[in-house]
C-alpha cells in the first residue's frame, strides 16, 4: 500500500522532537588537530590531522573534505593519504589565496574545524582485473595519490599498471620519497616528465598530456580504466590522448574541482552541467561530461 506522506508529517513542535531523533548539523565541523605539516615544494605543503575524539577516520579514494580554518574560512581539499590508514586524514594543499595560504601555515597542535568526507571515490573496485593507467598533471598527483596506494596495496588484484607524472620542472617533484619508492618497483610503469628543465636533467621533456608520452606507457588500451587529475584544461587533453589510443570514453575518470559552499548538493555553487561536482563528483566518468567540457564558460 502506497503511503500518504502528507497524513503522516509530524506534528510534533521542534521543542518536542525527543533529543535522540535530532540529527547533527551537517554544517557543523569536527575538530582535527593537526599532527604534522611538510612542506613539499615552497608553496605547497601536506599536513596530516587527526579527530580531536580519537574516533576513525574513514574515506574513499578521491574524496575530499572541507577544511575550516577559523576566523579565516572554509575551502574544499582532496585527500591525499592512504584509505587504508583510518587514523588520520593527509591533505596536500597549495597556497593560492587566503584560506589554502591559511592551511599551508598551520603547525603541529593547531586545530580546524574539518567536514566531510564527501563526493564520489575513484573506481578502484571497478578497476580490478583491468590494466590501470593514472595520468597527474601538478597538484593533480594529490587526489590521484590515495588511488595509487590502493592499487599498489592490492597489486595482485589489477594487471598492468601505470603512472604517468607531469610537472613544470624537476624542482616541482611532489612526494620525492615516495616517487623514489615507487620507481624501485618492478611491477609498476612510472614515467616522468617535466615541461621545462635545465641541462642537468636527464629525463623527459614535454606535455603528460601529449599523446607519444602517454604511449610509452605499457597498457592494453581497450582492458584499461584511467585515472585522471591536473587542471581542467590538461586533462581534456589527456582524456582525448587516452581514447585517441583506444581508451573508452566510459572508462576514463577525471576529479573536477569547483568553487564550493555547502559540499552537499544544497546550495548549487559547484554546478556543472547536470552535475553537482561536490555531490555527483569530484570525479566523473569521462563520456558524461565531455559534450560540457568542451564549453569555456561552464
Ligand atoms: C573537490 C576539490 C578538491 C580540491 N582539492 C585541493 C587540494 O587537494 N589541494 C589544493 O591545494 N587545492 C584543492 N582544491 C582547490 C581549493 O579548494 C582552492 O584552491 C581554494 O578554494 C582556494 O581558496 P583560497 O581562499 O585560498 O583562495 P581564493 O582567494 O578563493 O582564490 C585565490 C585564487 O585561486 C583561484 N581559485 C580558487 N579556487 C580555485 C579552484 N578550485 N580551482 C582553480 N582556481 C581556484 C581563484 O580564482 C583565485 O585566483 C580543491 C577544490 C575542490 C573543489
Ligand atoms: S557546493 Fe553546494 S551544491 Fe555543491
Amino acid at each position: 500500500m502506497q503511503q500518504d506522506f502528507r497524513s503522516s508529517t509530524p506534528t510534533a513542535s521542534i521543542d518536542e522532537t525527543p533529543a535522540d531523533e535530532t540529527l547533527a548539523d551537517p554544517f557543523l565541523p569536527e575538530l582535527y588537530r593537526v599532527v604534522s605539516s611538510t612542506t613539499e615544494i615552497p608553496d605547497v605543503v601536506t599536513i596530516d590531522i587527526v579527530p580531536v575524539s580519537g574516533e576513525r577516520a574513514p574515506f574513499a579514494a578521491g574524496q575530499f573534505n572541507m577544511l575550516y580554518v577559523f576566523g579565516v574560512g572554509e575551502v574544499a581539499i582532496s585527500m591525499s593519504g592512504d584509505p587504508a590508514d583510518v587514523s588520520r586524514h593527509v591533505h596536500t594543499i597549495r597556497d593560492v589565496g587566503m584560506v589554502s595560504g591559511a592551511l599551508t601555515r598551520l603547525k603541529e597542535g593547531d586545530v580546524l574545524g574539518v567536514r566531510g568526507p564527501f563526493g564520489t571515490g575513484w573506481p578502484v573496485h571497478e578497476a580490478e582485473g583491468h590494466d590501470v593507467v593514472m595520468v597527474s598533471s601538478g597538484c593533480g598527483l594529490a587526489p590521484l595519490r590515495p588511488a595509487i596506494y590502493h592499487v599498489l596495496n592490492n597489486r595482485d588484484r589489477y594487471g598492468r599498471v601505470s603512472i604517468l607524472l607531469g610537472f613544470h620542472s624537476p624542482d616541482d617533484l611532489l612526494y620525492r620519497h615516495e616517487f623514489e619508492q615507487w620507481r624501485q618497483r618492478l611491477d609498476v610503469d612510472l614515467l616522468l616528465t617535466v615541461n621545462h628543465a635545465d641541462r642537468s636533467w636527464r629525463g623527459n621533456v614535454g606535455a603528460v598530456q601529449g599523446r607519444q608520452f602517454i604511449k610509452r606507457a605499457n597498457f592494453d588500451p581497450k582492458e584499461t580504466v584511467a585515472l585522471v587529475c591536473g587542471p581542467e584544461g590538461k586533462m581534456r587533453y589527456m582524456a582525448n590522448s587516452l581514447h585517441d589510443t583506444g581508451v573508452p570514453q566510459d572508462r576514463i575518470y577525471f576529479s573536477m574541482e569547483r568553487n564550493m559552499k555547502c559540499a552537499m548538493g544544497i546550495c548549487g555553487r559547484c554546478q556543472f552541467g547536470p552535475e553537482f561536482t561536490c555531490k555527483d563528483g569530484p570525479v566523473l566518468r569521462f563520456d558524461r561530461i565531455s559534450h560540457i567540457l568542451a564549453v569555456r564558460e561552464i
